[in-house]
């Protein structure tokens, strides 16, 4: 059994409540479960396929879920980039393998059966693109109408492409997804939509199979370090927490120092990790190629922020350029695809190594959050295009560099 507990002053609530923040305080809420009551054993998850529903005593839903078969991504060893920076144990846990192609299918799953159990009738979220589009599957998925609001002009053509695809209402604001995400809140509480932003407890249970199966593919032990991109920070604080119920349970014996990488333009975590501040600093006018990213006021910073203090992890930032010129060297060197926000992890283990803050001996497991289909425009910026030849063996034979 579990309850929904304020992050912050400890308030309780009864999980069928639909509540987002503390009524007495206004912080974050998260589920939390008797540990020490629940019949869950390591053998019994071995017995079932690699994906967000082995865990399932560990997640809220009770009846049937909303799936389209999400998780058991791909883990990787990272044997050139690894080799460069001196690190034998680099991996990159490939969350674009995902059905929707990011690690917000985990959430979605988990949250939009949490909607059909709660009664809900629609859905809705502000995204810089990846959770819309997971949102507007998962919804098509339950049959349930979809409203997502997208920062205009702001958002990476593929994941429009998705949630227009998928049938939801796609609204663009102008402003940016911090302002997005106030009047989506708004517009659930008032209207009676399920809101299924990182803000919703639920959400952030799927997130948490992360870490989970990267034990499993570890072997069942915890690497030294997790790496993540931030944006509104809920997936590092997703990931924490499962990890530190897995560690509650006895199953690893401790926790990975969890790291965090945002873009210059947008890092409000960093400065908060640097500068030892007890409060984020919103960024008002964030910017950066990571569009997934680009956002100024994490709502999760609080919850972010212990699970990179208590576990003597760090935050980093790094620059476009150094994320677009890792999102190559994945492409180039590994066959590995992503989206330059999911980079920005690698490129922050890079800028880590020079600083001497990661040792050549630990073992690092990066999150890279989506797949490079998500931002073709950003692709194809960076790469010569196509040449164009006639149809004769002579002309290709003299295009070629053989
Ligand atoms: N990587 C990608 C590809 C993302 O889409 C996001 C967030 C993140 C990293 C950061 O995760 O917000 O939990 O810290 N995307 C959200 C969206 C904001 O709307 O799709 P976070």
């Amino acid at each position: 059994m579990y309850r929904l507990v304020c992050v912050h002053c400890a308030a309780t609530y009864a999980p069928e409540e639909i509540i987002y923040t503390c009524a007495r305080c206004g912080h974050l809420l998260a589920a939390e479960y008797d540990l020490e009551t629940l019949d869950v054993s390591r053998e019994t998850w071995n017995r079932r396929p690699l994906a967000v529903w082995r865990y399932r005593e560990l997640l809220p839903v009770r009846g049937g879920p909303v799936t389209l078969q999400e998780g058991g991504t791909p883990l990787y060893r990272l044997t050139r980039i690894g080799e460069e920076l001196g690190l034998s144990g680099l991996y990159a846990k490939h969350e674009g393998m995902n059905p929707t192609g990011s690690f917000k299918d985990r959430g979605m799953t988990v949250g939009v059966s949490m909607a059909r159990e709660l009664g809900m009738r629609s859905v809705a979220c502000a995204s810089t693109g990846n959770t819309s589009a997971s949102l507007a599957a998962y919804a098509a998925a339950a049959g349930i109408p979809c409203v997502v609001l997208l920062p205009a002009g702001k958002v990476a053509l593929g994941k429009v492409a998705q949630a227009l695809m998928h049938g939801a209402q796609v609204i663009s604001i102008r402003g940016n997804f911090d302002r997005a995400l106030e009047m989506v809140h708004e517009l659930c509480v008032s209207h009676g939509l399920y809101l299924l932003n990182s803000v919703n407890p639920y959400r952030l249970e799927g997130q948490k199979t992360i870490g989970f199966e990267v034990i499993d593919q570890l072997g069942g032990e915890a690497p030294d370090r997790m790496v993540l991109p931030v944006g509104n920070a809920g997936n590092i604080s997703a990931v924490h927490k499962g990890l530190r119920e897995l560690t509650a349970l006895g199953f690893v014996d401790r926790m990975p120092m969890m790291t965090g990488v945002q873009a210059e333009g947008s890092r409000p975590v960093v400065n908060a990790v640097e500068q030892n501040l007890p409060e984020l600093i919103p960024e008002p006018n964030p910017e950066t190629v990571a569009t997934a990213i680009r956002i100024g006021a994490p709502v999760n910073a609080e919850k972010a922020l212990a699970a990179i203090r208590t576990t003597g992890g760090t935050a980093i930032s790094v620059t476009d350029d150094e994320i677009l010129a890792m999102q190559r060297d994945l492409a180039r060197k590994e066959g590995i695809g992503v989206e330059p926000a999911s980079a920005a992890s690698v490129a922050g283990v890079r800028k880590l190594i020079d600083a001497g803050v990661i040792d050549r001996d630990e073992q690092v497991v990066c999150v890279v959050t989506g797949h490079l289909l998500k931002d073709p425009e950003t692709v194809v910026r960076q790469c010569k295009p196509p040449l164009e030849i006639d149809a004769d063996l002579q002309s290709l034979l003299s295009a070629l560099r053989l």
